[in-house]
């Protein structure tokens, strides 16, 4: 296995739950990150949707012991550099192309590309990647679509996010291809906005105690 592979697995298996943020204000970050590792989940994807990421990853970075940060909805190169010089640990993408795939070989930061259908899954084995994103899960075809391309596609390891919750999560980390989940459930909106730290420790410890 790559080192970058394994750089990667070494990060998603830190838990069962990737949290998967939206940051509106970089101020949030830090003590939204801390409050996620004091429930026991590391791994932190933090998506580039809004105008704070960059500052919200940097600020992660710095900052919040025992964190590995990571990049979200990263969708080009720009992207990809400008994650990786925040000090995004690892890099997420929601699909793949040609530019992403040229920008993570140059680098030593590991991507985890998204891919949902059974050709996406073998060109991405065809540059390398064994550990992928399932995008968008729940609406691609869920645990049992994911189960059915296990034995076909044997020796691919996933990371399922979109529309996964408590309710749903262990059905996705029974599968044998599955390392772990992504979602956003452990960090709701509205517990961020109102500070509500213990609360969303609370989550995140419920979340990391999620077993196969
Ligand atoms: C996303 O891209 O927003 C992630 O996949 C998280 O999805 P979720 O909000 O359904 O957990």
């Amino acid at each position: 296995m790559g080192e970058k592979t394994e750089k990667l697995l070494s990060i998603l298996k830190l838990q069962p739950v990737v949290p998967v943020l939206i940051v509106e204000d970089a101020a949030s970050a830090v003590p939204l990150a801390r409050a996620l590792v004091a429930g026991g989940l590391k791994a932190i994807e933090i998506t580039m949707r809004t105008p704070a990421a960059l500052d919200a990853v940097r600020a992660v970075a710095a900052e919040v012991e025992g964190a590995a940060v990571g990049a979200g909805t990263i969708l080009n190169a720009a992207h990809f550099e400008a994650a990786v010089a925040a000090g995004s640990t690892f890099v997420v993408s929601p699909g793949t192309t040609q530019e992403l795939l040229d920008a993570a070989r140059h680098s030593d930061v590991p991507l985890l590309p998204g891919a949902a259908t059974a050709s996406e899954v073998m060109a991405l084995r065809e540059e390398g990647y064994k550990v992928l994103k399932f995008f968008p899960a729940e609406q691609a075809g869920g645990a049992a679509y994911l189960k059915s391309l296990s034995s076909p596609l044997a020796g691919t390891f996933f990371c399922p996010t979109g529309g996964i919750s408590l309710k749903n999560a262990r059905d996705y980390l029974s599968l044998p291809n599955v390392v772990c989940v992504g979602g956003s459930w452990v960090a709701p909106k509205e517990m961020v906005a109102a500070g509500d730290w213990a609360g969303i420790t609370r989550l995140a410890a419920e979340a990391a105690a999620l077993k196969s």
